[in-house]
């Protein structure tokens, strides 16, 4: 089988050809019909990333087909058409993973070769609807998409949601999640081409967060935010707390601009704010991000597909944040 490899930090992918993979007891293969990028493949190729181990097959998101079982694993998984639950070993805790908490694709070998091995219990149906590239842009946006709206930003159809940095992968997940909970939806974006296609998406209003302003702007023209869900930090983050009304959430998944040189706990404890954290998701918010995912028949935005082969390409294409979306490989063994 071909696998798509990091052998060195801040050097191309390098396609291999390896042996077929074999499940162990309680895993299963996956023959894989496609992949999908995350911000996080990025970072591991250039050493930005704890307990980095090489050479690694990079990719946390895929879909494919269930080729072999290992002992112990329902029969019924024989030859079925999945998706896969990246985050493995949560624990018992809902609150918070354990420390044992992996995500496929460092240090166990991802999704970006024809098979993947992975645990039963991270085996979810994949949605029929859905052609292979759409259900591989799923998991791990999907779930850090949910697990920071819906489980740790409390969204209830009253809130007024703003999501920053609306090009990612996570942030369309958002923009979309939070539009099928009934949400009012503003975003931001660098490119007024992402921008349009927010409010084509159903956003209320779009606005520049590279611009002066852009927040005062957002709340004499549209009133105020009572959430607000960020993946970039950074210096913009001062933006966030003078925006968002008092007694409003302010949750963050990541931080792609790095951290803010300023943080005014002023706003923080006189406008009575809530900051929360949120890392992917539970075994529990995967399957509800799933039910939302059918229940509202939502389509994920596929940005570029690109063959097996192209996959520095399309990790050049990650590094330039250019994407809407997910930035997805297609396996070529599609049916
Ligand atoms: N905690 C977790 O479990 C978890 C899971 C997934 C991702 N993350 C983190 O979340 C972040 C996004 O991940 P992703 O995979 O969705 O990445 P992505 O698809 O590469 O998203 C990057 C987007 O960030 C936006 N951005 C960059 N600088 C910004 C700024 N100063 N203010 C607002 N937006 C800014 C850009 O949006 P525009 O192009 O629209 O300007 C860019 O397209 C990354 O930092 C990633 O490591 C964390």
């Amino acid at each position: 089988m071909r696998a798509v490899v990091l052998q060195e930090l801040k050097s191309p992918l390098v396609v291999e050809e390896r042996a077929s993979l074999e499940p162990s007891a309680g895993q299963v293969v996956v023959s894989l019909r496609a992949a999908a990028l995350n911000r996080r493949d990025h970072w591991i190729t250039q050493g930005l990333y704890p307990g980095i181990t090489l050479p690694v097959v990079l990719g946390s998101d895929g879909a494919g087909v269930v080729t072999k079982l290992g002992e112990g694993v329902d029969r019924s998984w024989d030859g079925a058409e999945v998706v896969v639950n990246p985050g493995w070993n949560w624990g018992n805790d809902p609150a918070v993973q354990a420390n044992e908490f992996t995500i496929l694709g460092l240090p166990d070998d991802g999704t970006l070769a024809d098979e993947v091995v992975v645990p039963a219990e991270s085996l979810h149906a994949k949605p029929e609807r859905l052609d292979w590239r759409a259900a591989a842009a799923i998991p791990l946006a999907g779930v850090t998409a949910y697990r920071a709206l819906v489980t740790r930003g409390r969204a209830t159809a009253d809130d007024r949601v703003l999501v920053t940095g609306v090009g990612g992968g996570v942030a369309t997940f958002l923009l979309q999640f939070a539009l099928a909970l009934g949400d009012t939806v503003f975003v931001t974006s660098s490119s007024e081409e992402k921008r349009r296609r927010a409010v084509e998406a159903g956003a209320t209003a779009a606005f520049d967060y590279t611009a002066d302003g852009w927040a005062k702007q957002l709340s004499k023209e549209h009133g105020p935010v009572t959430l607000v869900v960020d993946g970039a930090g950074g210096d913009g983050y001062a933006d966030l707390l003078n925006l968002v009304a008092p007694g409003g959430r302010i949750v963050n998944y990541g931080a792609t601009a790095g951290p803010p040189k300023k943080f005014d706990p002023f706003k923080l404890f006189w406008k009575q704010l809530d900051l929360r954290g949120s890392t992917m998701g539970s075994p529990a918010d995967f399957a509800a991000m799933l039910s939302l995912v059918e229940e509202h028949a939502l389509q994920p935005f596929v940005d570029e597909v690109y063959p097996l082969e192209q996959a520095n390409t399309a990790l050049a294409r990650m590094r330039d944040s250019n994407q809407f979306g997910k930035i997805v490989v297609d396996h070529g063994l599609s049916s």
